[in-house]
């Protein structure tokens, strides 16, 4: 492959990726992104979509004037985009509902989709909270535990279904992990899933820019039910997280968020919801955000699934493959069997301050990671084989953390970049 051409056919494409930062010595440097399962920058054109947005903008499904009826449109028709993107435009089945993240709408999930604390909800020892954490205080949770090397077996969850008898009502699962990047078999899953009665979530966030997601799958029983995403973490970073899911199941119920925009009557005792989408939309939409992450979805089809998920794992491949052959870089998951793997590294250097080093590869070189539990402590500590006992008492006594260091790659980032790393990490491995 000419990784030159991929260089300039997708960099063009993002807004202030070749903006210079400042490194600690002062000097003035092109940062190198490795953040982007934090956030990703902007599609100049999910950004131009926002700007035409603007010129005609007005209240969504309120106002009588041209502008707002444009607004209207233009938010109904990113809806439509959405789901043709997930290829479920054609189903009624499916709606689509905005939010505001991932971590919002699965907190609304969590809320209307749980009739009581007695529910019964499977999810996984991978999630990041965003995926646990709502459903610990909304239901009753049950976990699937990740193997040594920080996978998901289909067979463990088809065993916790099975003896469950029926009972767990849904399965939420991440599409991909944001730690190790291991791309979860969410139509296998949903197919099990489905034997047992039980519907599936998936949380795409990281997912939904780095590979093709048919909501339908291929067959019958592998459809996702649900689908959660972050507009930030696909190039349209303008505040918009999405819902995507089966309509009958949204339907008469009380909404997470009350207030306006939501109801069809309300009277001194009384209210009357209305139908989703616009049940769970309370307030003024960010309708802009919404025609945004639209059009960053168009953007993403236009490339193509297969040239993006080629170059992102050309980038990984050799990253993962010289950062094994750096003396005291410790790697976590599965480093052999990478194919399951997003473009996510995440790493250690042996008996050095994570934190420390993170901060090194920022004011050194302007590369940017990210260092932590990344949001998934359990999955974290089970990675680094820290038990609960030991997080809690760093926690409570506030001794310093553990943690890891997190490269995340986008599509925007450079054979150029990823060989840069690799010098730098060799350098700063040579200079502790
Ligand atoms: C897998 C996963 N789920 C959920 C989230 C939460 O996303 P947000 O911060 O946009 O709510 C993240 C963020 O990193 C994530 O990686």
């Amino acid at each position: 492959m000419d990784v030159s051409d991929n260089y300039n056919k997708y960099r063009d494409l993002f807004i202030g990726v070749d903006n210079r930062v400042q490194l600690a010595s002062g000097n003035m440097a092109i940062p190198i992104g490795f953040d982007n399962g934090a956030t990703t920058p902007s599609f100049k054109s999910s950004y131009r979509a926002l700007s035409r947005g603007l010129a005609t903008y007005g209240a969504v499904a309120r106002g009588t004037g041209q502008k707002s009826e444009i607004t209207t449109q233009k938010y109904e028709e990113a809806r439509q985009i959405i789901l043709d993107f997930f290829n479920v435009g054609n189903d009624p089945r499916y709606t689509v509902v905005f939010g505001k993240t991932t971590t919002e709408c699965m907190n609304l999930l969590a809320n209307v989709l749980v009739k009581n604390k007695d529910d019964k909800i499977l999810t996984t020892r991978m999630e990041h909270h965003a995926n646990d954490l709502p459903w610990r205080y909304s239901a009753t949770v049950e976990y699937v535990d990740v193997d040594k090397m920080g996978r998901i077996s289909l067979d463990s969850i088809e065993k916790n279904l099975k003896e469950n008898n029926g009972n767990i009502k849904y399965v939420t699962i991440t599409g991909a992990s944001n730690v190790t990047g291991y791309i979860n078999k969410i139509h296998e899953i949903a197919k099990i899933c489905h034997k047992y009665n039980a519907k599936i979530i998936v949380d795409g966030a990281q997912l939904v820019a780095h590979k093709e997601i048919n909501m339908k799958g291929n067959n019958n029983g592998e459809e996702i039910d649900f689908l959660v995403f972050s507009a930030h973490k696909t190039y349209a970073p303008y505040g918009t997280g999405v819902i995507v899911g089966l309509k009958e199941s949204l339907c008469n119920l009380t909404p997470f968020l009350k207030g306006g925009a939501c109801v069809k009557a309300v009277t001194d005792y009384d209210v009357i919801w209305d139908a989703p989408p616009a049940l769970h939309e309370a307030g003024s939409p960010n309708s802009l955000g919404a025609i945004a992450t639209g059009r960053a979805l168009q953007q993403l089809k236009q490339i193509g699934f297969d040239n993006i998920y080629e170059h992102e794992m050309m980038l990984k491949e050799f990253i993962i493959a010289e950062m094994k052959k750096i003396d005291r870089v410790i790697l976590y998951g599965d480093n052999e069997h990478i194919d399951d793997r997003l473009g996510i590294i995440v790493f250690n250097i042996d008996g050095e301050d994570f934190k420390k080093i993170g901060k090194r590869y920022a004011d050194e070189m302007a590369i940017a990671l990210r260092t932590g539990k990344f949001c998934s402590h359990p999955y974290v500590n089970r990675l680094m084989g820290i038990s609960d006992e030991i997080a809690c008492e760093t926690a409570y006594n506030n001794k310093p953390a553990d943690g890891m260091i997190r490269a995340s790659l986008g599509l925007y980032n450079t054979m150029e970049e990823a060989r840069a790393f690799i010098a730098y990490t060799k350098y700063l491995v040579s200079t502790l």
